[in-house]
């Protein structure tokens, strides 16, 4: 069952028609980590993490930063050696066999698509809240929130999923340039709130330091893991990098280091300079995040006439400047979250569509999901049906609970990861590497146990959920997939024109 391998140098014989020019030194792969890691996690997320944790939320970022850098390190040997698109699936479809592999590359679907709308969501709380904040205009909760968080459906984040759809349709793609802006925007917002925050801090806002205890840390850990979702990006460009050996580990523990950094600095600002303390029902029970209770317990409180505690805001970095007094500060970080938010999402459908092209092109997608467009020579087929998943989602859950869900799926997916490196380097022990994960064997085992760890202090909906979802795969994999599989007909074809990636596309 597991014998199913695409050949590593069939796949290999593809990428040697392509090679890639190497452009990319360690500054540019950090930023490209950057850019792609910045996003709904802090601007959005602190708050359930707080909710999760308290002040705690800042031991969670650190834990969650750990266990990405280790997988990273793996991601980064793989993609060294198997320079070509669909990174995780392709991987485990060279190393472990077809299964595993669709498997992964169905969790991708959770990581990228329900990825894609939980940034979609947090978007959708900053613009709703500039636009009230800013302009005084009021969007009605009912078409502005998901039904557990008292609305119907997320228009926003459904209109804001349909408009980057369009863009990737007609062949958008994010320059470097482009990408060197808005994390100079998204830097500069979070500074602007250091800036503020740190200085106004209070010790005594630190205490009880972990209200929840450990339980309590490691479930913010399991959340907060969104936040640093992305820095994969820098994996993936192993092949464009000059001198991978030394960029690639600078780049990626480059870019975890300074999110980490960054992470941590935000947390403790927010934490001290309002309070972050979890908030409980009238009965002193804790609260979930993204439940209709703590929503109906948020509106209690508030209504009461007093300020929205940090954990109940869908746009915390914001409300804290608000709570702060500086009203035009949180104007300003809602606009750049507006502004450089819908990046993130791109990258991640970006994501998407090359995962399932590829999935698509060895027949375990159906093949017209790889179809090209004529005239703009994206393929529109998969992204629009990408699109279609995301929107869906992003309109009626929020945010939370759609980042929890992509997190398991990029935890299945990094640990699939850390156990090819280490398989290959067992079966294949002499094949090049342009990059090697320093100590493999204790940072593989490393990557793994803390997937295990985060991906069962997720919720319980999400880890009964990912077992389902996986099962749903399986019955598809078996029904459909298997008897068409380009590997099991014995079709191993090496692209040339189209390569192993949709074609290039204009920006
Ligand atoms: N890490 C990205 C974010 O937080 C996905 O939005």
């Amino acid at each position: 069952m597991f014998g199913r391998v695409k050949s590593l140098d069939a796949i290999l014989a593809t990428a040697a028609k392509r090679p890639l020019h190497r452009s990319l030194g360690a500054f540019q792969l950090t930023m490209l980590g950057i850019g792609a890691v910045i996003g709904t996690g802090i601007f959005v997320l602190t708050a359930e993490a707080a909710q999760k944790a308290g002040p705690g939320m800042m031991v969670s970022f650190i834990i969650a930063g750990a266990v990405c850098a280790a997988a990273g390190l793996c991601y980064a040997e793989l993609s060294s050696m198997v320079p070509v698109a669909g990174s995780a699936y392709t991987y485990t479809y060279a190393v472990l066999g077809e299964v595993l592999a669709w498997m992964v590359g169905w969790a991708l679907v959770l990581e990228y698509a329900l990825g894609a709308s939980a940034v979609a969501v947090g978007w959708s709380h900053h613009f709703v809240g500039l636009l009230h904040d800013f302009a005084h205009i009021d969007i009605p909760q009912a078409i502005a929130n998901a039904p557990n968080d008292g609305g119907i459906i997320n228009l926003p984040a459904v209109a804001i999923t349909i408009l980057i759809t369009w863009l990737l349709v007609i062949g958008t793609t994010e320059s470097a340039r482009v990408n060197a802006v808005l994390v100079m925007v998204k830097l500069a917002a979070l500074a602007l709130f250091l800036v503020l925050a740190l200085p106004v801090m209070q010790a005594d806002k630190f205490t009880p330091f972990m209200p929840t205890g450990m339980p309590g840390v490691a479930g913010a850990a399991a959340s907060i893991f969104f936040a640093y979702v992305g820095f994969d990006a820098v994996s993936t460009a192993a092949e464009e990098t000059i001198n991978p050996q030394r960029n690639v580990p600078i780049g990626l523990i480059g870019s975890l280091a300074i999110c980490t950094v960054i992470y941590m600095l935000v947390a403790a600002g927010a934490v001290g300079a309002i309070g972050a303390q979890p908030v409980t029902s009238a009965a002193g029970v804790l609260l979930d995040p993204g439940s209709a209770e703590l929503t109906a317990r948020c509106a209690q409180i508030t209504s009461g006439g007093a300020a929205l505690p940090m954990t109940c805001s869908h746009e915390a970095l914001v409300t804290v400047m608000q709570q702060l007094g500086h009203l035009q500060a949180g104007n300003l970080l809602a606009l750049a979250a507006t502004i450089a938010l819908p990046s993130v999402i791109l990258m991640m459908m970006y994501g998407q569509t090359r995962v399932a092209f590829v999935m698509a092109r060895d027949g375990l997608f159906p093949e017209n999901f790889a179809k090209v467009h004529p005239r703009f020579k994206t393929p529109y087929v998969i992204t629009i049906v990408t699109g279609i998943v995301a929107l869906i989602f992003a309109g009626f859950l929020p945010v939370g609970k759609l980042a929890d869900l992509s997190n398991a799926g990029t935890l299945f997916a990094f640990a699939c990861v850390a156990i090819a490196v280490m398989v290959l380097r067992r079966k294949d022990p002499s094949r090049v590497r342009s990059f090697r994960t320093p100590l493999v064997w204790a940072i593989g085992p490393m990557a793994i146990a803390g997937c295990l760890y985060l991906f069962f202090s997720l919720p319980t909906f999400t880890k009964t959920f990912f077992p389902v979802w996986a099962a749903i795969g399986l019955v598809i994999y078996f029904s459909y997939s298997r008897g068409r599989s380009h590997v099991g007909r014995g079709l191993v074809e090496v692209h040339e024109a189209d390569d192993d990636a949709p074609p290039a596309q204009g920006t």
